[in-house]
């Protein structure tokens, strides 16, 4: 991947993770030209007063704009009557909704599948904004529609603190060391905890192309859960080799040793660890998102083999491999999956965003059985090859 990159600005992945990647900033120019015009204006307010979708419209006081609200979806046509003169619009997963959204995710091959958070895209007339704030997060912000000037900052943390009495966590100030508008196609990355403010010229669409980490809160989680559902894990440890009476109201520091030494095994063993944390990973930002098919059976799929279908990744799902004792798994939304041996190496590259033919090679019951279970759970999906 050592070749220049056109959404990077000319220079290649592996500079771009060394110098910028978590690091700084970087501006390019009509970095994802194609981007423009994918979604208008109009369609990002109809997706906004849809049930499914996550969303938030965020209001300034005409009397005082450092006075804040905020709406949170469901949101309903009354809620945009009476607009004050600043507001934004977010509309979060917009890549669940637009093939043609979640097309563009391919264009940062150099960021794995597996760090993605979502696409959310903001509305916002001129002199819109959310504030000047930070994110915990990566986030690469296009330009979609209209003008945005973007103003950067100081580097925060946890410890930062924030305007009082308002429902989002707005900084007082932005000490400002980069001040550009961005045009329809232009990109800036803004890497976590740098302070940022974004203010609209104009009738204006800004992406966000956001990236995730699990944090250390949610993997304890995870591995509590999966450890409570391990039959293994349920029988009472052997006791401690006991020598002599002792006080019956103590538990001796030997006693509490050897039971942190049972725990300590069984969460030091790199299988069981590894598992809870590709059921976290592989959860859906929205699971919500994720469509309910029509049950298909392996029949439906023998009759449509090399009838031109593909098979694709579901955008609102998440599929994930990884390499444990030796062979290749597969988790999904959550949890692990079963696949067969001989639909391996297809699901590996359908994971990693490969469009794959249904085709006469898939003319085996596993294989078969596989792609109806993995479709009945929109894991996947079945396309006509010309969409
Ligand atoms: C916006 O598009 O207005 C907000 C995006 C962000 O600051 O993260
Ligand atoms: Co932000």
């Amino acid at each position: 991947m050592s070749q220049a990159l056109d959404v990077l600005g000319g220079i290649t992945a592996e500079q771009f993770l060394s110098e910028y990647w978590q690091k700084k900033p970087l501006l390019v120019r009509n970095a994802l030209p194609e981007i423009a015009g994918i979604l208008e204006p109009n369609d990002v307010m109809e997706l906004a007063l849809e049930d499914e979708v996550s969303a938030r419209l965020i209001k300034q006081k005409d009397k005082d704009p450092n006075q804040w609200t905020v709406k949170s979806s469901p949101l309903i046509k009354g809620d945009f009557q009476k607009m004050p003169k600043l507001w934004t619009l977010l509309v979060q997963a917009v890549d669940h909704y637009s093939f043609d959204m979640a097309e563009l995710w391919k264009k940062f091959p150099f960021i794995p599948q597996w760090r993605r958070d979502d696409i959310m895209v903001s509305y916002a007339p001129k002199g819109g904004s959310v504030g000047k704030h930070f994110d915990f997060y990566d986030v690469f912000l296009v330009q979609g529609h209209g003008h945005r000037r973007w103003q950067l900052g100081q580097m925060c943390d946890a410890s930062t603190e924030f305007v009082a009495g308002q429902p989002l966590k707005i900084l007082p100030e932005i000490e400002v060391t980069f001040d550009e508008v961005l045009a329809p196609g232009d990109l800036l990355y803004v890497p976590p905890g740098l302070a940022h403010y974004g203010v609209a010229e104009d009738d204006c669409l800004t992406y966000s192309f956001g990236f995730r980490m699990p944090n250390v809160a949610d993997m304890v989680d995870s591995l509590s859960d999966s450890m409570a559902e391990n039959d293994a894990l349920k029988n009472p440890v052997m006791d401690i080799q006991r020598k002599q009476p002792t006080k019956i109201g103590e538990i001796s520091t030997n006693e509490l040793s050897y039971l942190r030494e049972q725990l300590m095994s069984q969460l030091q063993n790199p299988s069981v660890l590894s598992d809870a944390l590709m059921c976290l990973i592989s959860r859906p930002a929205y699971p919500n998102n994720i469509p309910e098919n029509d049950e298909i059976g392996t029949g439906d799929l023998e009759e449509a083999l090399d009838q031109g279908y593909l098979l694709k990744l579901e955008p609102a799902s998440r599929l994930l491999y990884s390499e444990l004792d030796g062979v290749i798994h597969f988790w999904a939304n959550g949890e692990r999956l079963n696949i067969s041996d001989v639909f391996n190496e297809n699901l590996q590259r359908i994971a990693d965003g490969e469009a794959i033919p249904l085709n006469d090679e898939m003319y085996d019951p596993d294989i078969l059985e596989d792609i109806a279970e993995l479709l009945n759970s929109s894991i996947i999906m079945l396309l006509p090859s010309e969409e």
